[in-house]
């Protein structure tokens, strides 16, 4: 059921997992540090807030993501970033620049923004702007509760393991140019990261660990694998999870450090799928790793 907060934010649901959209307030204009303080407290508490039917400009985005923390330049993913705004990801199947757009297929296996770089984002904020007719839709699962669910022993296990991320391991680089693999891995060296991350704000435990880790270190890729593959499927079972069918207008924000993402390829390539993330930064972490098997 819908409820109304102190601060006259009227707060729904969208899941039993996680997730809740939030209405009573034009985000478009002018928001005190009051309505700030209370859209993070819900956020921390649901870990994904939508926000529907906004309308603005990217100057719009880029201020209003500015109030909840520093932004991040995206010099992890250059290709992708908006000529004028460095802080705008574009996620289109548009071409770009009369190319095939470098960020058509992105996102399609589960995720943690940014976890191969070593300082991953805190948060993500993606705008839509056009969607398909049908599909298109981004599935997102609760990191906090998976680590919750699991067994004592386990939580000792995993809270002893660093996740390493290696950039070969995201999903769909086959369909990337040459020149654009070459750079991103250049600039995007395999990473050690804690499998329980600790969000700074509420101390709240969460997996950390994703399809894009290639083992743990200290460990062979043999016997990391099934561990990570029964952790990921552990946090992505339906129940832990809300898909969200995207409107155009509408603006979800997801937490990093307390869930996993992904983007389904459930809708017409030729049809436009055009959007605009902001990212926040979040704190370095981490360790790079030398000598990594490569792509899977
Ligand atoms: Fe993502």
């Amino acid at each position: 059921m819908p409820y109304v907060t102190n601060s006259g934010l009227t707060v729904r649901p969208l899941s039993n997992a996680l997730g809740a959209e939030i209405s009573g307030i034009d985000i478009t204009g002018d928001i005190s540090q009051e309505q700030v303080d209370a859209i993070r407290s819900i956020w921390n508490q649901y870990h994904i807030i939508l926000f529907r039917g906004v309308k603005w400009t990217p100057e719009e985005q880029i201020a209003f993501s500015r109030r909840f923390g520093p932004l991040d330049p995206h010099d992890a993913t250059p290709f992708s970033r908006d000529e004028k705004h460095k802080e705008l990801l574009v996620v289109t199947n548009r071409e770009r620049n009369g190319k095939p757009s470098e960020s058509r297929n992105t996102g399609r296996n589960w995720h943690s923004d940014y976890a191969y770089t070593g300082q991953p984002s805190a948060a993500s904020m993606l705008y839509s702007v056009e969607m398909p007719e049908a599909g298109g839709d981004t599935m997102f699962c609760n990191m906090a509760a998976a680590y919750d669910d699991l067994s004592d022993k386990m939580k000792d296990i995993v809270g002893d393991l660093h996740s390493v991320y290696d950039f070969s391991l995201v999903a769909g680089l086959a369909q990337r140019t040459p020149e654009y693999v070459q750079e991103q891995l250049r600039l995007n060296p395999p990473v050690a990261h804690p499998t329980v991350r600790v969000h700074p704000d509420s101390g709240t435990k969460a997996l950390y660990v994703s399809e894009r880790a290639s083992h743990f270190d200290g460990m062979t890729r043999a016997e990391s694998l099934p561990l990570i593959e029964y952790l990921c499927a552990h946090a992505t079972r339906p129940e832990n999870v809300y898909r969200h069918s995207w409107l155009p207008g509408d603006m979800v924000c997801w937490d990093n450090r307390t869930t996993m993402h992904v983007a389904l390829a459930d809708f017409d390539p030729k049809e436009p799928r055009h959007m605009l993330r902001t990212t926040l930064q979040g704190e370095k972490s981490g360790y790079l790793v030398p000598g990594v098997l490569g792509a899977a």
